[in-house]
Formats: structure tokens, sequence, C-alpha cells
């Protein structure tokens, strides 16, 4: 598929009263009625370069995990940054159907299963999608084979793969790679986590959402010991978000479990429960969401460069 039949990501309205403030602590003395959602951004944080791996990681289904991936990836692929997503949740495999791989005619299709089988090179199972900037390693129900097959090594498959492309590429393929994990700490996803660089954590506002924090710490904290020391956890997003005196908790308990990490109060919007349906970004779909435009002052905020 060529370039110039893709879908090129928009610029965002400027709406700067919309923007959300960005500060370095948050005053928890205000009212909750009073206190506006800011993006808090610790004095230590300091943003990614590229070429970056993110991978975006919580055991509960329906966090966010894959509207994070695909929002990031939109507004990263709309300052010109070649942008890959890799669809590690073979439950929903929703990643695939939201941002559909275009399939040359005639190939074989491959998919992240393909790769943790020693089948094919992560580049040839990756595919372009509509989307100018946007490419996609897919997935599948198949990819459960690898959870109950464990082939030898799998946890080291995807940061492998990723080293073997950058090396015989002569440099990486692309500035950004973002992994959509699955809901689970399985063995797909800790092979993420041990691709990663980074690692990004979206989160419900609900009593729920904070149940299963600890057994996420502790796999981090696992995988940082064991298969990947340079792990970060670089920023948490509390989707959905909405003005409430349970949601300003969750926010201030996650601002000191994750004292390195940006945290970043992603507005809630109809439009961004309906874009998966119309197979769209947010950003493309409703330029003009709060939703896309939170992602977008996020992404900027994680890597250094200019962001629209
Ligand atoms: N900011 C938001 N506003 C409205 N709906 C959202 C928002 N973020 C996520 N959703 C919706 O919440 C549901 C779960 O999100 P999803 O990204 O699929 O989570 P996960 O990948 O963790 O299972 C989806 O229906 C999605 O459209
Ligand atoms: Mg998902």
């Amino acid at each position: 598929m060529s370039d110039a039949t893709r879908l090129a990501m928009p610029a965002l309205p400027h709406a700067p009263g919309d923007r959300l403030e960005v500060v370095s602590t948050w005053n928890t003395e205000t009212p909750y009625q009073s206190w506006r959602p800011q993006i808090l951004v610790p004095a230590s944080f300091r943003p990614a370069v590229a070429p970056v791996t993110y991978v975006v990681v919580n055991q509960k289904g329906g966090a966010g995990k894959t509207t994070t991936t695909v929002e990031l990836a939109a507004a990263l692929a709309a300052t010109d940054l070649r942008v890959r997503v890799i669809d590690a949740d073979h439950q929903e495999a929703a990643l695939s159907r939201w941002l559909v791989p275009q399939y040359p005619a005639g190939e074989p299709q491959r998919s992240l299963r393909s790769v943790f089988f020693d089948e094919c090179a992560l580049a040839e199972a990756t595919y372009p999608t509509l989307f100018a900037g946007v490419d996609i390693v897919p997935s599948g129900l198949d990819l459960m084979r690898v959870e109950y097959e464990r082939p030898i090594g799998a946890e080291q498959t995807l940061a492998a793969a990723l080293a073997r492309e950058t090396e015989q590429h002569g440099g990486p393929l692309y500035d950004v790679t973002i992994i959509d994990a699955a809901p689970s700490l399985g063995l797909v996803t800790v092979a993420g986590l041990t691709a990663a660089d980074r690692a990004l954590v979206p989160l419900g506002v609900g009593g729920l959402d904070l149940l299963g924090l600890q057994s996420l710490h502790r796999t981090i904290r696992t995988v940082q010991d064991k298969t990947n020391p340079k792990l970060s956890v670089a920023g948490v997003f509390l989707t959905a978000w909405d003005k409430s005196g349970f949601a300003r908790q969750i926010a201030e308990r996650v601002a000191l479990d994750y004292p390195e990490a940006v945290v970043v109060p992603v507005r809630r919007s109809v439009r961004a429960a309906e874009a998966p349906i119309a197979a769209q970004p947010v950003r493309l779909y409703a330029p003009e969401s709060a939703t896309g435009a939170d992602y977008a002052q996020a992404a900027g905020i994680l890597l250094a460069g200019e962001m629209t």
C-alpha cells in the first residue's frame, strides 16, 4: 500500500484553554469540586528519546490499554514519527480490529504468533494500516498457543526480534514501538515487558481497578530483576477520567506508587468510545474530543520533540 493512499493524522484544533495544566506536584489540599485535572510531571522525569519501545500493561481488561496504544500512536504519527504498534492480546485482538492490517494479496498472513514460533522476522509480520506512519504487527486467537506451548526462550523473543531487526537494517525501522499487552500477566506480557524500555500503565478510576496494581507492581519488579533491568514505568493514564472525589484519591495513590512516572488524567468522551467501531483513531474520528487532546499532550511529554 503506497503512502499516498494512507490517511494522515490531522493537526488538532487549537483551544489553549482546553489543554490540561502541567504541574510537578499536585495540591491535594483543594476540595475536589474545585480540582481541575492536571498532568503530573515529577521533577525527576526525563522524556524518552527515539528510538524507544513502550509496553502498555495492566492485567485488568477494560483499563484503556488498547485506546492508549492507538491514541499515542496517532499523536506520534501526526508529528511524522514512524510508529509500529504490536498487538500482544490474543484474548481480544482489539487492536487488530481497530487498526486493520492491510495484508498484501496472495501472501501468507503473518502475525505476532509467527514471530514467537520463529516462522518469520518481526518486519515480515508488520503491515501497514490505513493511517500514515502507523504500522501494525497483528494478532489473533492463535497467539494463545504461546501460553501453552511455551516455545523455548519465549520471554526473550520480542526483545531479540527487535534487536536483530535493528542490527540487520543498520538502525531502527521505527522511531517508536508500542506493545498493547493482554489483560493477563502471562508469557507474552512478560515478553513485552522484557522488550520494552518503558512501561505505561492505564488505569480505570474504579475501586476494583486498584486491586490489581500490587500484582502488576510485583511482575514489573521481577522483570526488572531478571530479564530487563532498564525497564521503568514512565506513565500512568487515568482513563475515562471523571471529576469525583474517588478519582482524585486514585490519582493521589498512583502518584505515590509510581513517583517517577507522569500521571495523566484522560478525559472521558463518547466519541472515544465510538472510535474503535469506526475503525479510526479518536484523533481522526473526532479531532475536537478532549480524549484525543489529552493523549496528544501526554505524547509530547513522554517523548522529547515537538508535538501538535
Ligand atoms: N477516554 C475514554 N472515554 C470513553 N471511553 C473510553 C475512554 N478510554 C477507553 N474507553 C472505552 O473503554 C473500553 C475499554 O478500553 P480499552 O482501551 O479497550 O481497554 P483494554 O485494552 O485495557 O481492555 C473501550 O470500550 C473503550 O472504547
Ligand atoms: Mg485491549
